[in-house]
């Protein structure tokens, strides 16, 4: 079997529709990730287009979690056991349960929404990042900086669900919050142990996270003011093995690009 299998190799059926995420960035029809895609306010049952951001935001957590046990399968295969420890390797087996659960979960989710798959676009960005030479950027990219994002995904559509009255949704919503805590704690127990004699490589992951996380954070979809759609879930990334200093740079990197966005707006008009 091949090793480092490239994402244009990723199996999908005809329903998925493949989109890149820098094409969606750079497009400067769409400068605003939050604008675009989930409106650029918190997400709160009375607002018109809620349901709809909803259902977005639901699909694209969708595919995150293909690709995530896309990503984890092949952390399991890619390297000999002097690149990757077993014990790493048994980790990323158990994710790829979880992750499989979590497809299951909102395939269904999906249905009680009234989504159908492929109904929006993937982009495999998250996949990606998982196709990174060294397993610790693999850790940083994918399980501290997008599984992260997913705590702060689940953490507010979980409060959403309970805000609108939809129990499925907050419990869903809680169910995968709840295995996404376990996997960002495993990427920053592995990153510390397999640096902890190397702080070279452990700078260089570090900086692939910021730069994933930054990109996430583009026109402030996450943060943590009414502005943001996505809040930052600070309890949960604690108990995820993230510092309070991790925790305020990522909060300040929200901040100087929602601050980098209006700036770009007001420029343009
Ligand atoms: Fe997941
Ligand atoms: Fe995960």
């Amino acid at each position: 079997m091949r090793k480092q299998l490239p994402p244009d190799m990723l199996a999908r059926d005809s329903r998925f529709v493949r989109t890149s995420i820098m094409d969606q960035v750079m497009d400067p029809r769409n400068q605003k990730i939050g604008e675009r895609d989930l409106g650029s306010a918190r997400l709160q049952p009375e607002r018109p287009a809620a349901a709809d951001r909803a259902r977005n935001l639901m699909h694209g957590i969708f595919t995150g979690e293909i690709q995530a046990l896309e990503g984890a399968g092949r952390t399991t295969f890619d390297f000999d056991d002097d690149e990757a420890p077993f014990a790493l390797k048994l980790d990323m087996a158990r994710q790829c349960w979880d992750e499989s659960r979590h497809v299951e979960i909102s395939v269904k989710l999906g249905d009680w929404m009234g989504t159908e798959i492929g109904e929006y676009s993937e982009a495999v960005f998250l996949y990606e990042a998982a196709c990174a030479p060294d397993p610790v950027l693999r850790l940083c990219g994918v399980n501290r900086a997008l599984e992260g994002l997913a705590i702060d995904v689940f953490n507010t559509m979980k409060e959403f669900g309970d805000s609108s009255g939809d129990p499925v949704l907050e419990f869903c919503e809680d169910w995968m919050l709840a295995d996404e805590v376990t996997h960002v704690k495993m990427g920053s127990d592995w990153l510390r142990r397999m640096t902890k004699d190397d702080p070279e490589r452990l700078e260089k992951a570090l900086e692939f996270q910021r730069t994933v996380d930054k990109l996430f954070s583009l026109g402030g979809f996450r943060g943590e003011t009414e502005d943001n759609p996505i809040q930052l879930a600070r309890n949960f990334r604690s108990m995820a093995g993230f510092s309070t200093d991790e925790i305020d740079e990522i909060a300040e990197l929200a901040a100087q690009a929602k601050r980098d966005a209006e700036a770009l707006v007001a420029g343009s008009s």
